[in-house]
């Protein structure tokens, strides 16, 4: 078992990684003399994980809770859902004091964490993740919401969880693609801010494509810490976090036109190859760093280009919706090297455009 803090003052919260059965005591601990909803999803459900919860909760004498089940999918990811909750929260009686729990990946993740925040005016929440995305990424750093129409993630509030524990074996049943779609978040820790994580990444896409669970292990620790760290520096992305974006403002604006049929990992890896394009063009990074990221990508079976028949225009437009924009234009992480990365205001369109031609 490893535990990490996210160091946020009398806000910090513990990552714990193992099974359920360490970190088991710690969630009751929390959980006492509190009624708590856990919200899941059906695949998390088919997959037994939410029976194997609910049965370890009990066994530990804690047995004032619910559970809700909600269709997976990120077009659930809606205010529509976050009202269905709060209303199941209602229904289940829980007040000012009670929690809820998110059990499953980034969507729901992201859900429970909204709702949390508004619920009564706020209430507490705790992040299970089940899926890698989610062990990686979603699920550290109290950033929560759901989509509009208009765009991804346009609703939310910055809420912190109380703690994040993930089931390493929860991942066993994660199918192959939701493995690839957490990769692409992992690789852009690599890319972002630690140049020898790229290459332990490098040196095992063997183990990263058999989906060797104690590599796995390895990965996911180093990820929290990169993570973790990012948002002790800037919780609420002033400045500096916002290098966590790498690959997003492309990665949403397709998401967003594939009317979410890409998924978001896969959006990202997109967006990656799309951001270094354009730091070759604008000479921010040589061709060798474009280079070795599109091939790690490419091992891991991840998309370096556009979906077919993209349209530059319409990502350009839907890229200037981006709430990461300010009002001088649009704004992209673009790296400087493997390992680091600089935020750019302003970026020209016309360069932009040929970049996306680039990686069509
Ligand atoms: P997801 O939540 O849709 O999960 C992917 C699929 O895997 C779903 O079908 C789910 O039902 C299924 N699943 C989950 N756990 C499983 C398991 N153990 N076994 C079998 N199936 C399982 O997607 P995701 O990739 O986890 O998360 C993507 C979402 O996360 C996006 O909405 C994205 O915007 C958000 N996100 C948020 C942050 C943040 O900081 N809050 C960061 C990155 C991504
Ligand atoms: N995934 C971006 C962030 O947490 O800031």
């Amino acid at each position: 078992m490893n535990t990490l803090t996210v160091d946020l003052g009398d806000r910090s919260y513990p990552i714990v990684l193992g099974n359920t059965a360490d970190w088991i005591e710690l969630l009751c601990e929390k959980l006492s003399g509190r009624t708590a909803l856990i919200i899941t999803d059906e695949n998390v459900d088919a997959a037994g994980h939410l029976e194997k919860l609910e049965k370890a909760l009990a066994a530990n004498n804690y047995t004032d809770f619910q559970s809700l089940i909600l269709p997976p999918g990120e077009e659930h990811k809606s205010l529509a859902t976050v009202e269905f909750i709060a209303k199941a929260a209602v229904a289940a009686k829980l007040d000012r004091k009670s929690c809820m729990i998110a059990l499953s990946g980034g969507v729901v993740g992201d859900l429970t964490g909204f709702a949390a925040a508004i619920y009564m005016r706020g209430i507490e929440f705790i992040q299970l993740p089940t899926t890698l995305l989610a062990a990686v990424d979603s699920s550290v750093g109290g950033k929560t919401g759901a989509d509009l129409p208009e765009g991804k993630n346009l609703i939310g509030a910055f809420h912190q969880p109380q703690m994040v524990a993930l089931d390493t074996d929860t991942l066993s049943t994660l199918p192959e693609t939701e493995y690839r779609n957490g990769l692409a978040e992992v690789v852009k820790y690599g890319m972002i801010m630690d140049k020898d994580f790229f290459a332990l990444l490098q040196n095992n896409t063997e183990k990263l494509n058999s989906f060797d669970p104690g590599f796995y292990a390895k990965i996911i620790i180093r990820s929290c810490e990169c993570k973790a760290g990012v948002v002790a520096g800037d919780e609420r992305e002033q400045g500096s976090r916002a290098i966590l974006n790498y690959g997003h403002t492309v990665g949403h604006a397709v998401e967003k036109l594939s009317n979410f049929a890409l998924p978001h990992g896969r959006a990202v890896a997109i967006g990656m190859a799309a951001a270094v394009r354009l730091a070759v063009l604008m000479d921010l990074c040589s061709k060798d760093v474009e280079a070795l990221q599109n091939q790690l990508l490419t091992e891991l079976k991840l998309p370096t280009r556009l979906p077919e028949n993209s349209d530059v225009d319409a990502i350009v437009q839907a890229m200037k919706s981006d709430k990461k924009n300010s009002s001088g234009g649009i704004t992209m992480v673009l790296p400087t090297a493997v390992g680091e990365v600089k935020i750019v205001k302003g970026v020209d369109e016309e360069l932009l455009k040929t970049a996306l031609k680039g990686v069509l």
